[in-house]
């Protein structure tokens, strides 16, 4: 079955059955690039290759209306995925938020929307822009790529998410970040969402950065 509750999966990878060495080879060398190498039109796109060919499927599939990304970094990420919602013309609002909007490197011709964010400030931030949240499009897209307060986003976020919606929670490899993201009682093991096993699975069992980490809306 493509959907399942995420207490009936376990916190494995292929990654973890490869020798110790070789492991710990493996990911200094993605870390090593995709923070210092893999870029995008000269921006930085931190993603592992499998991450990175997941999202290229998931909107392929889900066609969003709206995406919204914490965790800008200086935006190649935001912007890969622009173009890739260009070359398959699709219609799609990008938010993207970072407390680092100084960082921020889009180019002028780009129609993302970079925000200014503390996550631990979300809810304030919320209160003073409740439009924004409200008049999403869907599909929504929903990625977190900040790693503080994500349990506290993904909490505040929900509401404005239907069933049907995505939510992607990326480097749940961090066993801490699984635990209080997916697993603690304020986590997602405690609201409406399946993991999809599909795009988890897609290159071998949690052969990403995101385990277990690729959710719908139920
Ligand atoms: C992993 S990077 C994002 C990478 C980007 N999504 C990509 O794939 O290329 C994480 C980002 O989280 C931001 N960040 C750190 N603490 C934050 C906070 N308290 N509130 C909002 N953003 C924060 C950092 O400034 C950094 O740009």
């Amino acid at each position: 079955m493509r959907f399942a509750n995420i207490k009936d999966r376990k916190f494995t990878t292929i990654i973890h059955q490869f020798s110790l060495a070789f492991y710990n080879t493996y990911i200094q060398q993605i870390k090593h690039t995709k923070w210092n190498h893999h870029k995008w039109k000269g921006l930085t796109l931190m993603k592992d290759p499998m991450t990175l060919s997941v999202y290229m499927m998931i909107i392929q599939e889900l066609k969003p209306k709206t995406i919204l990304e914490f965790g800008t970094y200086d935006g190649g990420s935001a912007l890969w995925m622009e173009d890739i919602i260009k070359s398959l013309l699709l219609e799609c609002e990008i938010h993207t938020f970072d407390i680092n909007k100084e960082r921020v490197n889009l180019p002028e011709d780009s129609n993302i929307k970079s925000h200014k964010l503390d996550n631990n400030k979300i809810n304030e931030f919320i209160n003073e822009r409740r439009f924004l949240f409200e008049k999403m499009e869907r599909p929504i897209l929903i990625i977190e790529d900040s790693h503080v307060n994500s349990a506290g986003i993904i909490r505040s976020l929900d509401p404005f998410l239907k069933s049907g919606d995505y939510l992607v929670i990326e480097d749940t490899l961090d066993q801490k970040k699984y635990q209080e993201t997916l697993l603690s009682e304020n986590g997602i093991k405690n609201m409406n969402y399946e993991v999809d096993t599909f795009y988890c699975d897609f290159w071998g069992v949690n052969n990403s950065w995101n385990v277990n980490s690729i959710f719908r809306k139920i």
